[in-house]
């Protein structure tokens, strides 16, 4: 196999002014232009969803389901996970990702199901062109994992990966209320003591020809929902009616995003959206998203309410 080395190492050669060519994605519909929507991302408040006043619950449940139908993606406000705790989360994955590279390669594992892996790129042992991106991933439920550098990162993972894991349980609630089944359907069914949950760490270093690089190709995420924070450097891209449209990151806050599962679950009426990252000159960015997803020999097909409702066959099963 090549060994490629980090966008890192190579965003830190001295005098760096171009790209090698791998990195080139001139050619890709990546350099479309971007719209400016009028329309603001949807923004659920995660406390009126947990009300418990339940006109409140339920104007919340309308609102979730329809930025689920119309975006795939929303803002969650007022979670009650600490600022701090996001602060720190970010900053102990930075740190692991600016380790020497050959230490952060010696703990990483090769198959995706290994509990940390290290890596450049997309998926570097295929991607003909690569991606300006370094990550980590690792593994925070049913079993939790984390590397020993920085020394903190244990505590901080153990602690951020279990109150998000409370979102993100109270959001699939909302999601299956709104899709008309039981509040615990989809939740129960997809047997939340194997649920998995990862952390995927992203860093983007600064790029000195950004119109020719790409952070991550548009993709659509696996899972029932993702949850995302970052350092405040913008950089994520949404699919919406048909154009890319920037997400600005608002402090604070969560981006969600729903996943490959909940589109079969829902029967297509829910889509899982494609989204990318792009990168900039300046600034390093880093995200942290945390998917979850169901148990891995979860079975998951459309409910059957949902498919006689809508009077059509399973669009699809995985
Ligand atoms: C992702 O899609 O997993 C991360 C995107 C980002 O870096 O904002
Ligand atoms: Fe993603």
């Amino acid at each position: 196999p090549r060994k490629l080395t980090t966008v890192k190492a190579l965003s830190e050669s001295p005098g760096l002014s171009s790209i090698p060519s791998i990195y080139t994605f001139l050619k890709q519909p990546y350099h479309e232009p971007v719209s400016d929507t009028e329309e603001p991302i949807p923004t659920i408040d995660f406390s009126l969803l947990t009300s418990s006043l339940p006109d409140e619950r339920s104007k919340t449940i309308r609102e979730l389901g329809k930025a689920c139908r119309d975006w795939g993606f929303f803002m969650v406000t007022n979670h009650g996970v600490p600022e701090r705790m996001m602060k720190a989360i970010i900053e102990a994955c930075r740190e692991f990702l600016e380790l020497p590279e050959e230490e952060k390669r010696g703990i990483s594992g090769k198959h995706v199901l290994d509990p940390i892996r290290f890596g450049t790129s997309f998926n570097e042992s295929v991607d003909e062109i690569l991606c300006w991106r370094d990550y980590v991933k690792i593994f925070q439920h049913p079993e939790f994992h984390s590397p020993n550098k920085p020394p903190s990162f244990r505590e901080i993972a153990l602690e951020y990966s279990k109150r998000v894991r409370l979102v993100a349980r109270e959001i699939i609630r909302g999601i299956s209320e709104s899709l008309g089944l039981e509040k615990d359907y989809i939740y129960e069914t997809l047997n939340p003591e194997n649920s998995l949950q990862l952390i995927a760490a992203n860093l983007y270093p600064p790029c000195p020809q950004l119109e020719l690089a790409m952070g991550l190709p548009p993709h659509s995420d696996h899972g029932l929902l993702t949850l995302l924070i970052q350092n405040q450097i913008g950089g994520l891209q949404v699919q919406h009616k048909g154009k890319w449209v920037n997400i600005d990151p608002i402090p604070n806050s969560f981006l969600a995003n729903i996943g490959d599962h909940i589109e079969i679950l829902s029967n297509g009426k829910y889509k899982s959206v494609l989204h990318r990252a792009v990168v900039n000159n300046r600034d390093v960015r880093i995200s942290i998203a945390v998917p979850h997803g169901p148990a891995l020999d979860a079975i998951v097909s459309p409910d059957s309410k949902l498919v006689e409702n809508v009077g059509n066959p399973p669009a699809m099963e995985l």
